[in-house]
């Protein structure tokens, strides 16, 4: 190879991790006093961490990583077991239909509070949201590590408040509460059809319902001017509280304060290990050919 094809391969190079190699970290806390199996699902054609599912007791917090400019999804999964003699694992509450802990690509089975992230490269913008368009299953916060940045949340228990035409019970129990859309099926509940833009799809006497419950979470699809957020500059990780009021079933009479959350430690700061360790390396290959 030419040493005119190399120089600029090179600076790509060195580009390339001075640019997008900051990985952000999400801090997965289960704070209900009931166990929730985490599920995360990335978008098409975004690398996904190197896990997708995993089990969290009361209490217990879970660190993963996602690479630079990550896009995807996070929600809880209730009432999970391992079934007996072949049988796969399967949850009552947002299940992605694997089989196994792992969720390996596939989404969760509605209802279920889902957070969502768009995280943008170094120096860009994350975007972020709670949704309860696919219903409700268990309260979530998202809390960016970024302190400068607002903090979304669904940390009402739904269940509770969910009407009888909505809710689903399992053993006597409320367990989830469905959208208007997946239990009625209608345009105007569901925005599609005539009622697929904006201007056409307004607010429901349910997704008000839920909307009061819950002021910053998406209530319908377009519910957009409340409740998506934006981080600017970007936050180096995200903590995503389950139950973020605590109690066994996440509800609460008065809106969680800050002191109500977990401490969260983020290895941020600071440039990423690898770029600190190449640098010297590309410097001196820069040395080299720059002698010859
Ligand atoms: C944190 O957020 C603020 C406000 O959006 C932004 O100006 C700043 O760049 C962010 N800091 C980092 C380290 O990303």
């Amino acid at each position: 190879m030419g040493r005119s094809l190399l120089l600029p391969l090179l600076s790509l190079l060195c580009l390339s991790f001075l640019k997008g190699a900051r990985p952000a970290t999400f801090m997965v806390t289960n704070s209900c006093g009931y166990t929730v199996w985490p599920g995360i699902l990335s978008n098409a054609g975004v690398a996904p961490p190197s896990t997708t599912g995993f089990m969290l007791s009361p209490g217990e917090s879970r660190a993963v990583a996602v690479a630079d400019g990550w896009s995807g999804r996070m929600w809880g999964r209730t009432l999970c077991e391992q079934g007996s003699s072949g049988a796969g694992f399967a949850c009552t509450t947002g299940d992605c239909g694997t089989g196994t802990v792992e969720c390996s690509g596939r989404g969760a089975a509605p209802p279920a509070t889902l957070a969502e992230f768009t995280l943008a490269s170094v120096g860009g913008d994350d975007f972020y949201d709670v949704s309860l368009v696919d219903g409700f299953n268990v309260p979530v916060l998202v809390a960016p590590a970024n302190g400068s940045c607002p903090t979304t949340d669904c940390p009402a228990d739904m269940n509770a408040q969910c009407p009888p035409e909505l809710r689903v019970v399992v053993a006597g129990a409320a367990v989830a509460c469905r959208s208007a859309c997946e239990a009625f099926g209608t345009e105007a509940y569901c925005c599609s059809g005539a009622h697929g833009t904006p201007a056409t799809c307004a607010p429901t006497a349910y997704s008000r319902l839920f909307k009061a419950a819950c002021p910053r979470a998406y209530s319908y699809a377009y519910d957009d001017a409340t409740s998506t957020f934006t981080c600017a500059g970007g936050s180096a990780g995200y903590g995503v509280v389950f139950c973020p009021a605590g109690g066994s079933s996440g509800n609460q009479a008065s809106p969680p304060t800050s002191a109500a959350y977990p401490p969260m430690v983020f290895s941020s700061g600071g440039a990423d290990p690898a770029t600190i360790t190449l640098l010297p390396l590309l410097m001196a290959i820069f040395q080299v050919m720059s002698m010859q």
